[in-house]
Formats: structure tokens, C-alpha cells, sequence
């Protein structure tokens, strides 16, 4: 079933760029970014910034620099939070807003593929809130994701001692061994991938996978773009310079059909066990409740 788009959510999807129109936000937005393309918040100076702040400010100062990622607070400017709300309450609120919908994914969608003893690999984990989730019910939850400095904020956020993060370093998942992991999830992440990094990761995933581990992937697919207004397409920019800029600057956005996506799963060696929306399993207050899950085997 597709879902239609509501008004109401294409209304507030239509502010949520705010913060990287004006020029300090756009300065803002290449000063913090790493040195690979779509690392937002991936400059190596973030997590050295985080670690000398103080305590008492650390948290506020994790939150406000989120802030300035398109991933995580992306309802910030929208009318959920009216001019006058505090910042400071307006951050909290987009925190719990995220946490609460990876805990319902966590608990709704993915908790029948762990048991006490699994070993989880969350591709794209940015910060972590449905890693920490995960790590509640297992014994191992590695976070992977190309921002050190989401990495950092994630690690302010939810300190856990069976959740752990690694970076990816070059499209490799330095220092995951092959085999190592029972499950690995990558949830809202795809999308934000090119062809060649998808595949090359593919290829990871099913390194590190024991044989007959399963991988949960989030595909938001392109005859499913109805329940997702206000999605901007990366191939419709002609101008290679634009192109460049959006590449590094922009947030990626590429929807594959379901032909083109079950293909490069199938050249990385899984079976597909099953695809269906993720609205289907669970309710969830978030745009993936109008997207897919692929069930994924270990050949
Ligand atoms: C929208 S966030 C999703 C975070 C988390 N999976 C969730 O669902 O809450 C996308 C994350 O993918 C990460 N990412 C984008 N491209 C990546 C890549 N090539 N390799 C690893 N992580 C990537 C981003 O840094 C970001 O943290």
C-alpha cells in the first residue's frame, strides 16, 4: 500500500532546507563538512571540538551542531515550533521527535530478528539513536557511519558499553572482521549513496555477515515517490558544477526503482527474502512509514 502525501507534511517539508539558504548557513555547511562527499559534520576537528568542551555544555553544544546537518533535526523552521519556543526547547523536542520513531522501528520492525546474543552492524548510524535502541536488546551494536563528527555527537548522546562506533574509512569497514556480525540494518541511508558506493558497500555488508546473516535495508524506491513530496533528485541537476557542489554540499537524494536496486543485492550475493513497506509492519512518525524494507539473506 502507498500512502498518499498529506498536506500538512508537504507544508512543513517545504521550510525544512531553512537553515542552509543564507549564506552563514551555507558557510556553515562547508566548514563542517569531511573531506568525502556527503560527510556532513564529518570534519576531523568536530570530535576533537566536542571532546575539550566542557561537561556542562557539551550537550547543547552536540544538539546546535546537529542542527546544522540535513539528516537529523529537519523540522527545525517548520510550524511545529512556533516562533517563540527557545531554541534550546525546539532541539530537545526534534531529538525525542527522531528517538521516538527508531524506537518504534526498533521495537515494532526489527526486534524479531534479534536475540540476546546477536551482534549487530547499523550501516549510516549517524548518531546512533536506533543503534542505542538495538543495543538494548542484544549483545553488540556497532554504529557505522561516514561522519566522525555525527560519530562524536552520538557518542555524547548514547553511551552505552555495548554500543561502539566506527567510521568508514574509503567505502571500507575498517576493522569489522568478515563474519563477525548476526544482522545488520541500514535505514535511511541508501539514498544518499551513488551506485559505485552502494555497491562497494554491498560488498561489505556481506563480508562482514556471518553465513545466513540477514541485513535489513531501508529503500525509500522511486514508484514510491508519490508518498514522498517535496524529494529532490539528484540527476535532475545538469550543470556539472552544480552537480559537484550538490554532490558535496547538498543532501543526495537518489530513488532507484525496484528492479535496479534487487539487482545490485543480488550482484553483492543475497537473497532477497522479502520487501514490503515499512508502514505495513509498523506504525511509525517518520517519511520511511512510506518506504520499503528489503528482508536480506547471506548467501
Ligand atoms: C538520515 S541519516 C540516518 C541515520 C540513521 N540510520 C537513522 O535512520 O536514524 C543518514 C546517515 O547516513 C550517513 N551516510 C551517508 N552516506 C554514507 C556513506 N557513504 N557511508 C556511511 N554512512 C553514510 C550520514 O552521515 C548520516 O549519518
Amino acid at each position: 500500500m502507498i500512502a498518499q502525501p498529506d498536506t500538512a507534511t508537504a507544508s512543513r517539508k517545504s521550510t525544512r532546507q531553512l537553515p542552509f539558504t543564507s549564506v552563514a548557513g551555507r558557510m556553515l555547511l562547508v566548514l563542517t563538512n569531511g573531506p568525502a562527499d556527503q560527510s556532513f559534520l564529518g570534519n576531523p576537528l568536530l570530535p576533537i571540538l566536542i571532546r575539550r568542551m566542557p561537561e556542562a555544555h557539551r550537550r547543547r553544544f552536540v544538539l546546535r551542531l546537529l542542527s546544522i546537518s540535513p539528516h537529523y533535526f529537519t523540522e527545525i523552521g517548520s510550524d511545529r515550533y512556533p516562533p517563540p519556543m527557545p531554541m534550546r526547547d525546539v532541539l530537545e523536542l526534534e531529538l525525542a521527535r527522531n528517538v521516538l520513531s527508531r524506537r518504534q522501528l526498533a521495537d515494532e520492525v526489527i526486534a524479531p530478528f534479534l536475540n540476546p546474543g546477536s551482534r549487530v552492524l547499523d550501516f549510516g548510524s549517524g548518531i546512533g539513536i536506533l543503534a542505542s535502541h538495538m543495543a538494548d536488546r542484544c549483545a553488540q551494536v556497532t554504529g557505522v557511519d561516514i561522519s566522525c563528527g555525527a560519530i562524536a555527537c552520538g557518542r555524547v548522546l548514547f553511551p552505552k558499553p555495548n554500543l561502539g562506533f566506527v567510521a568508514v574509512a574509503r567505502g571500507q569497514l575498517v576493522g569489522v572482521a568478515d563474519q563477525c556480525m548476526d544482522l545488520v540494518t541500514a535505514i535511511a541511508v541508501m539514498q544518499h549513496m551513488d551506485d559505485v558506493a552502494l555497491a562497494s558497500t554491498l560488498q561489505e555488508i556481506h563480508r562482514v555477515l556471518v553465513p545466513g546473516g540477514m541485513a535489513l535495508c531501508h529503500v525509500p524506491l522511486a514508484e514510491s515517490l508519490v508518498a514522498t513530496p517535496k524529494a529532490t533528485q539528484h540527476q535532475d541537476r545538469r550543470n556539472p558544477v552544480t552537480r559537484l557542489l550538490q554532490r558535496r554540499y547538498g543532501l543526495l537524494m537518489l530513488y532507484r526503482d525496484r528492479a535496479q536496486i534487487e539487482a545490485m543485492f543480488q550482484n553483492a550475493g543475497f537473497v532477497i527474502e522479502s520487501s514490503g513497506s515499512i508502514g505495513e509492519r509498523a506504525e511509525i512518525e517518520d517519511d520511511i512509514a512510506h518506504q520499503h524494507l528489503f528482508v536480506l539473506k547471506r548467501a
